[in-house]
């Protein structure tokens, strides 16, 4: 309903062909749809914001982490402690991972380069329309040697988040637990991550006027960055085009034909001028400018809400066939960091067990979307009841397999466990939001660690990284 209402006021929004009744129609349309909206909830209200394009909610892995929480535009360092209750009053926290997302970056070359053939495409178009002129005249200023890095925006997406973070549990990161080395930090070795992490531990020695700005991080890439040793997913999905076939035959289906063929409209071109990597182009440069500059660009208007959700369903298809449900191969490449997590929530509820005090009550690791997908699909989040596939885009309107709401820059993935008078609990969050573990009832707070072993049972006995990543597993011999 809400989605529905939203697309019914951006068409018209976006209709660039004034005439006579449309002038007059437009006002009453806008204001009656934005009283409707209104009606609806808060939650639109939040949504209806004139600074954001509305196509922003849409951006898959390229969203900013303010469409996710909303209310963190309204003031950075807000925390909910309401909605997580953890998970009874007589609890104490004693360890938590976080698995966390760099912050906002920079385009990768890749993805210049498309921007570039579009842009290129641009100035030899006719400045026919106000609107267009404004499209021609923006500059090209992404290069090929931002190539990924993090920007100015990213560092402060770690240094709230390690604020909010440290709010959220007080007890665990504190001043005292930090400056006692209690705070383990764990990085992949790119750039982008190496910073965030340095940006994290920043945002909290601002906040408790640390001097020393030095502090210890482990590079770990056989833990943050698994995929690239995972030699069967290299060979069977990453290197295989074949295992990209629905995204493909998504990009020549009817509807992202009916994408291009509304930008070519829009941009008063012959159809044939426009691919599906340019709609993506002016897709990816809308979200760019936003995320880094936090401005609405003119390429926004080239696309509508109804593109927009074709263009996040092409890569959520993607996400899907290359990190997510798609192949086994995908999650089965992240059991490093499955035993990984689960072997720090053994010793920390081991140590608690027999009376002593947790000796690592924190953990951070930095790592990618393609760090965090595996891992939340191998534990089971986000899992609908059919596959995503080239010609069911209508029918998924509902998924919960949702990049735009799962992987913003700096999504997170938090598990705290707790000491409830003897009993031990987890708590599972993404993006600052509790997670209820599939298949276990998490309606009355976390549920106990020993029901997650128990359920998890099978991937904690195997879930073997060197047996599942083998180019050619051994064969079961049927008899
Ligand atoms: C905080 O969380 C509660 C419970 O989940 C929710 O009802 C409320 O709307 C949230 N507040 C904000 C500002 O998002
Ligand atoms: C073009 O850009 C100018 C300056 O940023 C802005 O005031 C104007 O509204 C834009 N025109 C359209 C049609 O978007
Ligand atoms: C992190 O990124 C920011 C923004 O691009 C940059 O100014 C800063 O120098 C980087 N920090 C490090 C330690 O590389
Ligand atoms: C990286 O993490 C893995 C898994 O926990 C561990 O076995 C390995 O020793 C670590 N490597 C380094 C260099 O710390
Ligand atoms: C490539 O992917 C296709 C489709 O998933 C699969 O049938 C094929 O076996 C894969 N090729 C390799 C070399 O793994
Ligand atoms: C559109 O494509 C035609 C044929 O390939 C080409 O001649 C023309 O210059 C293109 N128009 C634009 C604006 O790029
Ligand atoms: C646990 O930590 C507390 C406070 O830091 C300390 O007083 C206590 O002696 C420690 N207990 C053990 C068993 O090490």
């Amino acid at each position: 309903m809400v989605v529905a209402c939203q697309i019914f006021s951006f068409v018209f929004l976006s209709t660039n062909m004034l005439t006579p009744i449309k002038t007059i129609l437009v006002p009453c349309i806008v204001l009656f749809s934005y009283v409707l909206c209104c009606s609806l909830g808060k939650d639109v209200q939040n949504q209806y914001r004139p600074d954001i394009p509305a196509i922003a909610k849409y951006f898959t892995t390229k969203c900013r982490y303010e469409e996710v929480n909303p209310y963190l535009l309204d003031d950075i360092l807000t925390v909910n402690r309401s909605s997580v209750k953890l998970p009874f009053a007589e609890c104490r926290e004693v360890h938590l991972t976080a698995i966390i997302r760099h912050g906002t970056r920079y385009p990768t070359t890749r993805n210049v380069n498309k921007m570039r053939t579009l842009h290129n495409l641009i100035l030899k178009v006719h400045k026919r329309d106000s609107w267009l002129r404004n499209i021609t005249q923006w500059k090209m200023w992404y290069t090929d040697e931002m190539d990924g890095r993090l920007v100015h925006k990213g560092v402060l997406d770690q240094m709230h988040l390690a604020v909010r973070l440290s709010k959220f549990f007080p007890s665990l990161i504190s001043k005292d637990k930090l400056q006692d080395g209690q705070i383990e930090f764990i990085t992949s070795s790119k750039h982008r991550c190496v910073n965030s992490t340095i940006s994290f531990y920043a945002g909290l020695a601002k906040q408790w006027n640390i001097e020393d700005e030095t502090f210890d991080y482990q590079v770990n890439d056989t833990l943050m960055r698994f995929f690239e040793s995972c030699t069967r997913f290299v060979e069977s999905v990453e290197r295989n085009q074949s295992a990209m076939a629905e995204m493909d035959k998504f990009k020549s289906s009817a509807e992202m034909r009916r994408v291009q063929e509304k930008v070519a409209d829009r941009l008063q071109v012959p159809y044939s001028n426009i691919t599906s990597d340019m709609a993506e182009a002016a897709f990816f440069l809308c979200s760019y400018e936003l995320a880094i500059k936090n401005i609405i660009s003119p390429w926004c208007d080239l696309l509508d809400a109804e593109d927009a959700l074709v263009l996040e369903y092409a890569n959520d298809l993607k996400q899907f066939w290359k990190r997510g449900y798609g192949q086994d191969i995908n999650s089965k490449s992240s059991c490093v960091l499955f035993h990984d997590v689960f072997s720090r929530l053994d010793r920390a509820a081991n140590e608690i067990r027999s009376g002593s005090n947790v000796t690592k009550a924190v953990t951070i690791q930095v790592g990618h979307a393609e760090t965090l997908l595996p891992l939340l699909t191998l534990l089971g989040f986000f899992k609908d009841s059919t596959p995503l596939t080239s010609n069911n885009f209508a029918s998924q309107g509902q998924r919960v397999f949702r990049t735009s709401r799962m992987l913003p820059y700096a999504a997170n993935l938090v598990l705290v466990l707790s000491d409830c008078s003897g009993d031990l609990h987890l708590q599972a969050l993404l993006n600052e939001k509790p997670i209820g573990f599939p298949g276990l009832d998490a309606q009355q707070g976390a549920p106990l660690y020993q029901d997650v072993r128990h359920h998890y049972r099978e991937l904690l006995q195997g879930c073997d990284f060197e047996k599942e990543c083998q180019l050619f597993p051994p064969k079961v011999v049927s008899t």
